[in-house]
């Protein structure tokens, strides 16, 4: 039975059906040039918004280092021959460990954007975080994830998940209205992103001018919101906005002499004084406090899950305040440089006692490359982690089925993995397997 279909027998599938082919695949099997072939293929600002970080890129580095550091340690004659990476998450259970984590913006990485993404991963049974700063409208992303999602009759697993990530605009009626917006889409856990409400200092951007909101690009979310528009149509009919003399003196000065640039800016005002209106909201600059938690509990039926957690203190914030699961996670070293690595993070977040002792759901991301980051990941208490730069270079590949391609070679080799350190499943992925040399 070929891996994707339900019973999900092996996800080594993959490795094999590559070999079986006997033609090399479109896409190369080697993560580590994934970055390096997506970025030929694209836009120069587009490559920096997805490679780029915070400040000096320490972070990431330490992201990725960690991973280094901590060794497998594999074990001979344990009967590995089927392993089981099957997870359960808020009462489903998964044939996986992985989820695809929210990634504004995809349109700048293929025409298909979200949808692809969406889809590979409902094919795949990956629960799929879609994210605030999406480019495709929130209900087109629904209906193409569930229309893609395999069947799981006759199996134990649940049908493919989607998420909802919330970048937290300033505006409660804003917030309630996206919330609606997801439960009614179908989106059945809600992930708060925490450590976004101002824009980390991203030089690779900064350098080129460059963020793609201000060109409408991951703004479909809000641009059809119906609260946000009527926020807008009123700030327009009051005058709250600029005066048309205004604007144009702002464009006059911003295109600073280039006769192009002042067309492109004309052509494109309305988006962008719309866009700079939406990003006020979302990355307002007006940080929220645990206090704030108590309209997403009251907005929200399903579990809550909080995203950018970095200490056990605010892991254990995180309980005191009936939050169901955290993300451990500095959002790829992409806000505050000089921050601690998240794996390391991770293994202080799940060595707390108070932390073991409470309901918690554990996931990680932040710096997972290869599957054996994913079994190191798991090592250390998460229940499952997310998949960041390494899909949005597949997507930048081959859309839909570069994703695929990405998603299964990270699943393949972990599955082998597992075989080769004689681990059978992730119940059997803890500190022991784990050498810090
Ligand atoms: C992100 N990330 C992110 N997170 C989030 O909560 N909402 C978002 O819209 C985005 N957008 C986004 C765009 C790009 C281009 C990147 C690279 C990342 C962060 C993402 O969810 C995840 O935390 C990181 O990607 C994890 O780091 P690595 O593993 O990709 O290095």
């Amino acid at each position: 039975m070929p891996f994707q279909e339900p019973g999900y027998p092996s996800w080594a599938g993959y490795q094999t059906s590559i070999y079986s082919k006997l033609i090399p695949p479109k896409i190369t099997t080697d993560s580590s040039r994934w970055e390096v072939e997506a970025r030929a293929r694209m836009p120069s600002r587009s490559y920096n918004y997805v490679n780029g970080s915070a400040g000096q890129g320490r972070t990431v580095r330490a992201n990725l280092d960690t991973f280094t550091r901590y060794r497998l340690i594999p074990r001979m004659l344990s009967g590995a021959t089927s392993r089981d990476l099957s997870v359960t998450l808020f009462g489903k259970k998964f044939p996986s460990p992985i989820l695809v984590s929210p990634i504004g913006v995809q349109s700048i990485f293929h025409e298909h954007a979200e949808i692809a993404t969406a889809r590979a991963a409902a094919k795949l049974n990956v629960p799929f975080v879609l994210s605030t700063a999406s480019s495709t409208n929130m209900e087109m992303v629904a209906e193409a994830h569930a229309a893609a999602s395999v069947s799981v009759e006759g199996t134990e697993f649940a049908k493919a998940d989607r998420w909802y990530q919330l970048y937290w605009p300033k505006d409660d009626a804003l917030t309630v209205s996206l919330l609606r917006r997801a439960e009614a889409s179908g989106f059945s856990v809600l992930v708060v992103t925490l450590d976004t409400f101002s824009l980390g200092f991203r030089p690779a951007d900064l350098d080129q001018s460059y963020l793609p909101f201000i060109w409408g690009e991951g703004c479909a979310i809000g641009f059809n919101d119906p609260v946000f528009n009527d926020k807008y149509s009123s700030q327009l009919a009051t005058g709250s906005t600029l005066s048309i003399f205004e604007k144009l003196k702002l464009l006059i000065e911003r295109s600073q002499g280039s006769i192009s640039l002042f067309f492109a800016l004309l052509w494109w005002h309305k988006q962008v004084f719309k866009s700079v209106a939406w990003i006020a909201e979302v990355y307002s600059g007006t940080h929220k406090t645990w206090e704030d938690l108590k309209l997403l509990r009251n907005s929200w039926n399903g579990p809550i899950v909080l995203k950018g957690i970095q200490s056990v203190e605010d892991a254990r914030l995180a309980i005191k305040h009936g939050i169901n699961g955290i993300i451990v996670s500095n959002h790829g070293g992409r806000q505050a440089d000089g921050a601690i690595a998240s794996l390391n993070a991770l293994a202080k977040v799940t060595a707390d006692e108070e932390v073991k002792k409470s309901n918690l759901t554990i996931l990680f991301d932040s710096g997972v490359r290869t599957g054996s980051d994913i079994l190191k990941a798991l090592a250390l208490g998460a229940k499952a982690v997310l998949i960041g730069r390494p899909f949005a270079y597949g997507l930048a590949l081959g859309g839909q089925e570069g994703v695929e391609h990405v998603l299964k070679c990270l699943l393949a080799e972990a599955d082998v993995t597992m075989a080769n350190i004689g681990r059978k499943n992730v119940a059997e992925l803890d500190r022991s397997i784990l050498d810090l040399g």
